[in-house]
């Protein structure tokens, strides 16, 4: 038959009543003991010396999921987790032996269905006036949710250092005095630091001895420059690249972040930083960059070899294409155009006219006017241009600028007859520098007809012939900066293999003025 506790309290325990029986004629007393410890929020336990219970109060018996008469036949130790035995018996035996006035522990009682239960257990002895003590009385209270809670942060604490442990980054904190106080895995790789100071104890200690550098790899940077001083100061540091050279003697490049660490009160707490090896990668870029440059001196090269072979058969337009390359470049500059497409038109410049060396030479140098039939020889030269060029890699559209060189805005131009829209910009700011540089020049048929005139020639076709931006631009070049056309002595005017071979790209004499036809 069940037992209530409360008759438990009434009538089963006359030990427990006695106790209570501590005033006068005790009853209302005792009445008031009994049910403020039946009713009290915390488990009560009342247990004789060898741990019996006499009485436990309902708080306690629904705790562990006994009903009163159940606990009769147990014990502190019976409930007690195995793990926590030891302890507790010891603890009660220094209690009982006078050494200690009263227990205060945290331990796991078992509840009835195998489940542990972490309690927060004070306990003393109750004295009846004799001079032994009568029983123990516990006080629990269930701090089950607040260890659940504690368990799951000890968790995501032991997650946190196992992810920052093996984090591929290295990462260095320290306190707000600048002291290294967690450093990972990587960080001890990166830094070289030494295995005996890797030991959780030793990571109190500053433990980067290696010496580190700027980019250059001769420049210190001391220690108040270093990415965790700085951050420590507020200074945000990112993606700083520093030289590292190990106690070991092994020299690597850090990409470093660092911030300071401030806490939700915003106290500073002190400083963390990222630092990445990026020492492979940096060989990789340096290989990389090696190569292009490599392909680039290849590329030039060829430019050169074409060129040459060009200028032997005619030096003289060799000679107007490296005139023509300068003013365009000058042109697409002042027009604003990114370095790597002004590059482009310079080198466009310099081999537009290379389909020319299908046009007779000497009708290239004939001194008077061409036949009609001579003419529409030279008109061949920039779709000559476009296909000697075609089949070769370049960053830039070299054909396609070569074969529109001599197109115009309104469709007068050839060999296509394209209009405004359909013509390449560097071709059109090709065509102005070439009509700029053929009309300023001496050529073979006739003498040069002098800048003016050849800046009023593109002015009347601007908008029309012309590219207007181009147009302005040259126009201000010559006009308001002080630009001069480049003349033969030029640095670059001529290549290496014209200087070599002595060959000039001026012709002098039997020259006759000629503006219409021209042969640029
Ligand atoms: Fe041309
Ligand atoms: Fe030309």
């Amino acid at each position: 038959m069940k037992t209530s506790s409360a008759a438990l309290v009434a009538g089963e325990s006359s030990e427990v009543t006695g106790l209570f029986r501590i005033a006068g004629d005790g009853r209302p007393v005792e009445a008031l003991f009994r049910n403020t410890v039946e009713q009290a929020p915390v488990g009560i336990a009342f247990a004789k010396r060898d741990g019996s219970f006499r009485h436990c109060n309902r708080a306690f018996c629904s705790m562990l999921g006994f009903d009163a008469a159940e606990l009769n036949n147990r014990s502190i130790a019976n409930l007690t987790h195995a793990e926590d035995l030891e302890s507790t018996t010891a603890g009660l035996e220094r209690l009982w032996g006078g050494e200690v006035t009263h227990l205060d522990v945290e331990k796991r009682y078992v509840r009835k269905d195998g489940s542990a239960l972490w309690v927060r257990v004070s306990t003393s002895l109750v004295h009846g006036g004799g001079a032994e003590a009568e029983c123990s009385v516990e006080f629990l209270r269930d701090i089950s949710a607040r260890k659940e809670m504690a368990e799951a942060l000890l968790q995501n604490q032991t997650l946190l250092a196992a992810v920052i442990a093996e984090l591929p980054l290295a990462l260095l904190a320290c306190d707000v005095t600048g002291r290294v106080t967690h450093y990972n895995r990587a960080a001890v790789e990166l830094f070289g630091i030494p295995a005996e100071n890797t030991a959780a104890q030793a990571r109190s200690a500053y433990p980067v001895t290696s010496r580190v550098y700027q980019l250059d790899g001769t420049t210190p940077v001391p220690p108040e420059d270093r990415p965790l001083a700085c951050a420590l100061r507020g200074e945000e540091v990112s993606d700083a690249e520093f030289i590292v050279v190990t106690p070991q003697g092994a020299v690597r490049t850090a990409l470093s972040s660092a911030r300071r660490l401030v806490g939700p009160a915003g106290q500073a707490l002190g400083a963390v930083a990222v630092v990445q090896d990026i020492t492979d990668r940096k060989h990789n870029e340096a290989e990389i960059k090696r190569y292009i440059a490599q392909l680039e001196r290849a590329m030039y090269s060829t430019i050169d070899v074409i060129a040459t072979i060009s200028g032997m058969r005619d030096p003289y337009t060799h000679g107007h294409e490296n005139r023509v390359a300068a003013i365009s470049a000058a042109i697409a500059e002042e027009m604003g155009l990114e370095p790597s497409r002004i590059e482009g038109i310079r080198i466009a410049g310099y081999l537009h006219d290379l389909g020319k060396i299908l046009v007779p030479a000497e009708i290239l140098a004939k001194p008077t006017r061409l036949t009609p039939e001579e003419f529409n020889l030279v008109k061949l030269h920039p779709q000559a241009s476009y296909e000697i060029l075609k089949p070769l890699q370049f960053p830039w559209p070299l054909a396609e600028i070569a074969r529109q060189h001599h197109e115009r805005l309104d469709g007068s131009g050839y060999p296509q007859g394209l209009k405004d829209q359909q013509i390449l910009l560097e071709a059109k700011i090709l065509a102005v520098a070439d009509t700029v540089e053929a009309m300023a020049s001496h050529r073979p048929y006739r003498a040069g007809l002098g800048l003016e005139a050849s800046l009023a020639e593109i002015e009347a076709g601007r908008g029309k012939l012309f590219e207007p931006l181009a147009v302005d631009a040259c126009l201000r070049l010559f006009r308001q900066k002080g630009y001069q056309l480049p003349t033969p002595s030029t640095p670059g005017d001529q290549p290496n293999w014209a200087r070599s071979i002595g060959v000039s790209s001026r012709r002098t004499g039997n020259e006759s003025p000629r503006v219409v036809g021209d042969r640029g």
